[in-house]
C-alpha cells in the first residue's frame, strides 16, 4: 500500500528529504542540492508531497530529543515525490504555482501515483495560495510525462523553450488553470467577521457586568511585568520601530552564503 504524505506539515516528514533526493537522482538528470528541497519544504510546506510504502508495523513516531539510528527500519520507503513551489517573482505578475520536479520509482509506475501527487499539489496551490495556474517544463522527448500532463491532467503547451536543458534539449513550457479550484474566501471572511462581532459582543457584556459590580473573568488577573502594558503620552516616543524584511524579497538569493571578504 502506497500513501501520499504532505512533506512538511505536522507531523513533519522532512526527515525523508535525503530519500526524496535519491529518488530524484535515480530518475532524472535535473538534480538539486539538499538545501533546495529544504527551502521548498520550509517556504511552501503545503505544496510538496511524498509517496511512501506504508510500513507493515505503521509509522514510527520520533520522540522530540530522541537520537535516530537512521536505519532503514526507521523510515518508510520513498517511491515518488512532487516538489512544488509558488513562483516567487512571476514575470507576468500573476500568482501561480510551479512544479520543480516530479518522479516515481520504476518499480511503482503506472499505478496512478504521479497523478495523485500532482492533483494534491495543484489543489493545495489553489486552496492555500490562490494560484491562478500551475506551470512546469518537460523535455519534448518525455512521452510518459507529456501524456500525464496533457491527457490526464489537462495541461496545455504554452510555448517551446529552445535548448532549455543543459544537454541542449528543448522544453515544452506547460500550464494548467487552477481558478476553478479556488475556495470562496469571502465565506471565510464572513465567518471571521461574525466570530469577531460575537467576541466584541461578549466583551462588552463582560465589561457591563464588571461596571455593574459583577466578578471579572477568573482567568483575567493583574498584568505581570512591563510587556503588553499600554503606553500613553511620553512613553509612545520611547518606542522604536524596527523594519524587518519579510515575504517575497527574501528569495533564494538571500539564502546563498556570500563571500563578504571579497566586498571589502
Ligand atoms: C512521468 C512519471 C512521473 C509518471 O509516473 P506514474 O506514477 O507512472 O504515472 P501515473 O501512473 O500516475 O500515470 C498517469 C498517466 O500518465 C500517463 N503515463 C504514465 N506513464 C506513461 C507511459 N510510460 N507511457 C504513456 N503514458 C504514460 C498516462 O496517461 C497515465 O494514465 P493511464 O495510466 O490512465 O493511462 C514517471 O514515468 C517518471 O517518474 N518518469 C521519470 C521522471 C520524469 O520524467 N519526471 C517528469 C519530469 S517533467
Amino acid at each position: 500500500m502506497v500513501d501520499i504524505l504532505p512533506l512538511s506539515s505536522f507531523p513533519s516528514y522532512i526527515h525523508l528529504l535525503p530519500a526524496i533526493q535519491t529518488c530524484n537522482i535515480t530518475n532524472l538528470p535535473e538534480n538539486y542540492f539538499l538545501k533546495y528541497y529544504l527551502y521548498h519544504a520550509l517556504t511552501w510546506p503545503q505544496l510538496s508531497f511524498v509517496a511512501v510504502v506504508r510500513p507493515k508495523n505503521g509509522y514510527r513516531q520520533h520522540k522530540p530529543g530522541s537520537v535516530s539510528s537512521g536505519g532503514p527500519e526507521e523510515y518508510p520507503k520513498v517511491v515518488g515525490y512532487v516538489l512544488a513551489k509558488m513562483e516567487e517573482e512571476p514575470a507576468d505578475g500573476i500568482p501561480h504555482g510551479h512544479i520543480t520536479s516530479l518522479s516515481v520509482m520504476r518499480t511503482h509506475r503506472r499505478l496512478g501515483i504521479a497523478e495523485r501527487l500532482m492533483r494534491m499539489s495543484q489543489r493545495a496551490m489553489a486552496e492555500s495560495h490562490r494560484a491562478h495556474y500551475v506551470s512546469l517544463h518537460v523535455r519534448v522527448s518525455n512521452t510518459a510525462a507529456l501524456h500525464l500532463y496533457r491527457d490526464t491532467l489537462g495541461f496545455q503547451v504554452d510555448k517551446v523553450e529552445s535548448k532549455y536543458y543543459a544537454d541542449g534539449e528543448d522544453a515544452y513550457a506547460m500550464r494548467c488553470d487552477l481558478k476553478h479550484m479556488w475556495l470562496n474566501w469571502d465565506d471565510d471572511d464572513d465567518d471571521t467577521a461574525t466570530a469577531a462581532k460575537k467576541e466584541d459582543g461578549d466583551k462588552s457584556t463582560r465589561q457591563q457586568e464588571k461596571s455593574d459590580g459583577g466578578d471579572e473573568h477568573p482567568d483575567e488577573g493583574d498584568p505581570v511585568g512591563d510587556l503588553g502594558k499600554k503606553d500613553d503620552g511620553d512613553d509612545k516616543e520611547k518606542q522604536k520601530k524596527i523594519k524587518v524584511k519579510i515575504g517575497r524579497p527574501l528569495g533564494v538569493g538571500d539564502l546563498v552564503e556570500k563571500n563578504e571578504a571579497a566586498a571589502r
